[in-house]
């Protein structure tokens, strides 16, 4: 098996590079972003989700047979920027199930988001089938993304596959423009000895998740038996639910000097439309999704990684 990973140098795709090399090993791997990479441990391939010619070639010449996509422009540089959201999202999640139809792919694995939702939204314990109607642009074409792959299922016998992210909390790459990227800022600022200034108000409760549980996640959706699957591209995965106030508590337990203040941006109206938790027992029960970080583990791991990162 040979497997291309689009947006290879983000925050997840640099720790699922990793995962995956280690699983089936360095040569079975091919990154590819359009950010170069220079120094990569697997084959690296420079290229624009946009232009199909370049995505098919670079699948004939490698010999892909599975491909995560994680190309993507997420929510807040969605809404500075809604035109090229559209164009990554949209189109080149397009292109990725066009080539992988055309090119008889045997699996491809995309990432959906919390994004998906709107203000309409029910709040608690979230369920995969509930009211959606997102009002931004990550939103409606992540959205949009999620029902192209099960029509390609349904209409191609494409084995597509996703799922719900909620935020990702990671130490080793910075988080590439999210609304839930305050919560990676603050323990950042705290393991530098500097107080933080929040773009989220205070009580804002979001779902979120350790990097090593959301990798474990998509590597364990992409392995299993397509007949246990009863949904395709919207499982729920999540660990935990908190607010910043509750995030520079618990900091505070471990650095009890930090300080943080809170002015919002446009960010807190792109928060206020997500749900405070999700549902993920589909997940669970189809795949076998479980978590191995709670809450208090996630800050006390991430703070001591990022008090002494490691040397580039
Ligand atoms: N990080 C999170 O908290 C989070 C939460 C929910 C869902 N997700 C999903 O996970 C996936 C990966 O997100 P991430 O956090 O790693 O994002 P990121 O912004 O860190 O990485 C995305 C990568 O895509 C690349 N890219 C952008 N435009 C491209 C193009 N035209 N062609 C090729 N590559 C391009 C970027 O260079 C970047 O390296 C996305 O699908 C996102 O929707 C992430």
């Amino acid at each position: 098996m040979k497997i291309l990973v689009t947006g290879a140098s983000g925050q997840v795709g640099t720790e699922l590079v990793t995962a995956l090399s280690r699983k089936y090993g360095n040569t079975s791997i091919v990154a590819c972003d359009i950010k170069s990479q220079k120094k990569s441990s697997v084959n690296f391939r420079e290229a624009d989700v946009r232009d199909i010619g370049k995505i098919k070639s670079i699948i004939e010449e490698e010999g892909i047979s599975r491909i995560f996509h994680l190309a993507a422009l997420l929510s807040a540089s969605g809404e500075k920027n809604p035109e090229a959201a559209f164009g990554v999202n949209m189109i080149g999640t397009w292109n990725i199930l066009i080539a992988a139809r055309d090119l008889k792919i045997e699996r491809v694995i995309i990432p959906s988001t919390i994004g998906v939702f709107g203000p309409d939204t029910p709040k608690i314990n979230v369920p995969p089938t509930t009211i959606v109607r997102p009002r931004t642009m990550y939103g409606i074409t992540k959205y949009a993304s999620e029902l192209l792959g099960e029509y390609f299922f349904q209409k191609f016998g494409l084995d597509c596959r996703g799922l719900r992210y909620p935020g990702l909390l990671s130490y080793l790459s910075p988080p590439g423009g999210g609304t839930t990227d305050y919560a990676i800022e603050m323990m950042a600022a705290a393991a530098r000895g500097e107080p933080y200034e929040c773009f989220l108000k205070e009580n804002t409760r979001l779902p979120m998740m350790y990097m090593p549980d959301a990798i474990s996640a998509l590597i364990q959706l992409s392995e299993a038996d397509s007949g246990k699957l009863k949904r395709r591209t919207d499982y729920h995965v999540s660990s935990f639910s908190f607010t910043p106030g509750e995030l520079k508590n618990e900091i505070s337990k471990l650095i009890p000097d930090f300080q943080v203040t809170y002015r919002p941006d446009f960010r807190q109206q792109i928060a206020d439309q997500w749900p405070e938790s999700l549902d993920s027992e589909e997940a669970s029960v189809d795949w076998g999704f479980h978590s191995e970080y709670g809450f208090s583990a996630t800050v006390g791991d991430m703070l001591s990684h990022l008090k002494s990162p490691i040397p580039s």
